[in-house]
């Protein structure tokens, strides 16, 4: 079984619908360890051996969180600058070589609003370049992301209670492969 370090970058994941549903879904898996890093680290500082100690000593890491911005809420970048430091993870070593990432996050736009033409006009890939681009600095392979698409608007392409439930079932049964 892979081992899976699944890191949640969420503000408050007591308030959260689409992030909580899919973090209860694995919670009870054997192989993945969760890091809540907003409860973990209220302040913004984070213990960078101990997470980079997780990172070593697992296969697969998930980086899970909402978009926010079109981008990640503000301490996945933090998690980012402080956790891959020169000699660690480029450099004189590269200790994350052979990784790989996942980004699995939420929208609360349509999987219309980032077609070309759409509200946004480019694709969540086209958007998560700059992740994708850390990662393959740090010799890190890119697995492709997950998006859970209208998660939060009430309108057409607004995800149902079921269709959550989906995707969070399909979450599970991917990650216990
Ligand atoms: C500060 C903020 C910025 C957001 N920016 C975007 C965005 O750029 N694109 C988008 O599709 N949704 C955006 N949303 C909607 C969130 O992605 C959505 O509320 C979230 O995925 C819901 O997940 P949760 O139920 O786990 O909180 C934003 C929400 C907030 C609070």
């Amino acid at each position: 079984m892979t081992s899976v370090l699944l890191n949640l970058f969420h503000p408050s994941l007591a308030t959260s619908r689409a992030n909580r549903a899919l973090v209860d879904a694995v919670r009870t898996l054997p192989n993945v360890t969760i890091r809540d890093h907003y409860a973990l680290y209220p302040d913004g500082v984070i213990d960078v051996p101990a997470e980079q100690a997780l990172l070593e000593s697992h296969d697969v890491h998930i980086m899970q969180f909402p978009f926010y911005w079109f981008s990640s809420p503000a301490l996945f970048k933090a998690w980012q600058d402080q956790i891959l430091q020169w000699g660690w993870a480029f450099g004189d070593r590269q200790a994350l070589k052979g990784k790989s990432w996942r980004i699995v996050t939420t929208l609360g736009g349509t999987q219309g609003d980032y077609a070309p033409h759409g509200l946004a006009g480019h694709s969540v890939d086209e958007i998560l370049l700059p992740v994708r681009l850390t990662a393959s600095y740090c010799a890190i392979e890119w697995l492709e992301p997950v998006c859970v698409f209208g998660v939060g608007a009430d309108g057409p392409g607004a995800i149902t209670d079921e269709q959550l439930d989906e995707h969070a079932q399909a979450y599970r049964a991917a990650l216990s492969s």
